[in-house]
């Protein structure tokens, strides 16, 4: 275990935020997090646990310790007729897990390829991306609690997944450190192409023959072509969700506004696009010193190079009031702001 002190966390965030850490270690097992924890170093309520970093945003300087997951491993720990279940370390990275799935023919994950990040943060927000979520594939996870030192064990009904959403999030945030996830994949895959834009892109590429591997590629397009890569751009994704309202004050919206994009959600609410909400605010495009609205999708927020956190954050707060102020709808941040 080492522990640096008062470090830069620029290339630990996918925004590329320029705050320091007063202290900053990694871990690659349970037992090395235990013996940082047990450390003097420990100051209360200030430790963040980090993955990749593709989806924080760092306000200031971090005046605690920042503990990065590198718990790795990759393993097939059970077989059925149907599925296989692996088991990975939460420090493993998300995109070459989905391309080891791919290239094995484990289906399941394709839809989710390109995401960036690692394994242990994929159950936090029930990370999602054209008609897929984790919860699809989850099958178990195991976790430490940081403050009483045990290891649970999480069913799928335990995580209570939701869209962007699970119990991590909410009764037990900031309480448990995912150590690793076991995800069942199938062997026969179920192609899901129910997102147009794959439909019309595996048509692009001249696709005869459904497999994995060509959703994959598809996925790997789209993303490319509209989303920021953050080594170029700093950004974590989507920084709002889309809001989800009742169909009621929906039919209302789209009086006013009927170009308005929506999407059913279940029998009673309504989907926006929040992407679009924000363009017809005016704000797609829009930069001020280097914290922006990305010009080709407007749910993404970019730091062009050295925007301060708060910076971003602030935008944030301009482009909610003034949705609020159109459209009479909340948006919520997707993104974890780190204060
Ligand atoms: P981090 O940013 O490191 O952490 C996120 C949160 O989880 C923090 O609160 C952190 O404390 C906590 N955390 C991380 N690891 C652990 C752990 N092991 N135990 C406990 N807590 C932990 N997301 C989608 O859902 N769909 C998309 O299509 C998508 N597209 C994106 C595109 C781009 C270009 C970018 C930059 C981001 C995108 N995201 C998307 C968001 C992001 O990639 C995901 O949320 C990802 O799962 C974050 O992983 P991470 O390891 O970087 O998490
Ligand atoms: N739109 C606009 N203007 C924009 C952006 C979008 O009008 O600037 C409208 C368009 O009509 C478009 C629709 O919004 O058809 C939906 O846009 P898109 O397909 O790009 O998806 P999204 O709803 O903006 C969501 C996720 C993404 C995920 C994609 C694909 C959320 C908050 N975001 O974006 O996830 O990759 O769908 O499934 O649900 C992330 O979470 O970080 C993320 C990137």
């Amino acid at each position: 275990m080492n522990v640096q002190e008062n470090i830069s966390l620029k290339q630990y965030n996918t925004f590329g935020i320029d705050a320091a850490a007063k202290y900053f270690a990694t871990f690659e097992s349970i037992a090395e997090l235990e013996e940082v924890l047990n450390s003097k170093l420990q100051t209360p309520n200030s430790k963040l646990i980090l993955g990749g970093g593709s989806n924080i945003l760092l306000t200031k300087d971090f005046d605690g310790i920042v503990l990065k997951n590198e718990i790795k491993g990759i393993e097939v720990v059970n077989e059925d007729e149907d599925h296989i279940y692996i088991k990975v370390g939460a420090g493993e990275n998300w995109h070459q897990f989905v391309m080891h799935c791919v290239q094995h023919n484990y289906a399941g994950v394709e839809n989710l390829s390109l995401i960036p990040g690692n394994v242990g943060a994929s159950p936090m927000q029930n990370i999602g991306a054209y008609g897929v979520e984790i919860k699809d594939v989850f099958y178990e996870l195991e976790a430490f609690h940081k403050q009483e030192k045990f290891i649970e064990k999480f069913s799928l009904t335990d995580c209570d997944f939701g869209y962007r959403e699970s119990v991590f999030k909410n009764k037990y945030k900031d309480q448990f450190v995912i150590a690793n996830v076991t995800y069942r994949l199938n062997k026969r895959p179920f192609f899901n192409t129910s997102y147009g834009a794959i439909n019309q892109e595996l048509e692009r590429m001249g696709v005869k023959e459904l497999s994995i591997q060509a959703i994959s590629q598809a996925v790997i397009n789209i993303r490319t072509s509209k989303l920021p890569d953050p080594k170029e751009v700093g950004n974590a994704g989507s920084f709002f969700k889309n809001p989800i309202i009742s169909n009621e004050q929906y039919l209302e919206l789209k009086k006013a506004f009927p170009n308005i994009v929506a999407f059913p959600s279940g029998n009673d609410h309504t989907k926006l696009a929040a992407g679009w909400l924000i363009e017809q605010c005016g704000w797609k495009g829009y930069r001020k010193g280097d914290a922006g609205c990305y010009p080709k999708q407007a749910l993404v927020l970019v730091n062009y190079g050295s925007a301060p956190g708060k910076e971003i954050f602030d935008l944030s707060e301009e482009i909610i009031q003034s949705v609020k102020k159109t459209f009479r709808v909340d948006l919520e941040r997707e993104v974890n702001i780190i204060f």
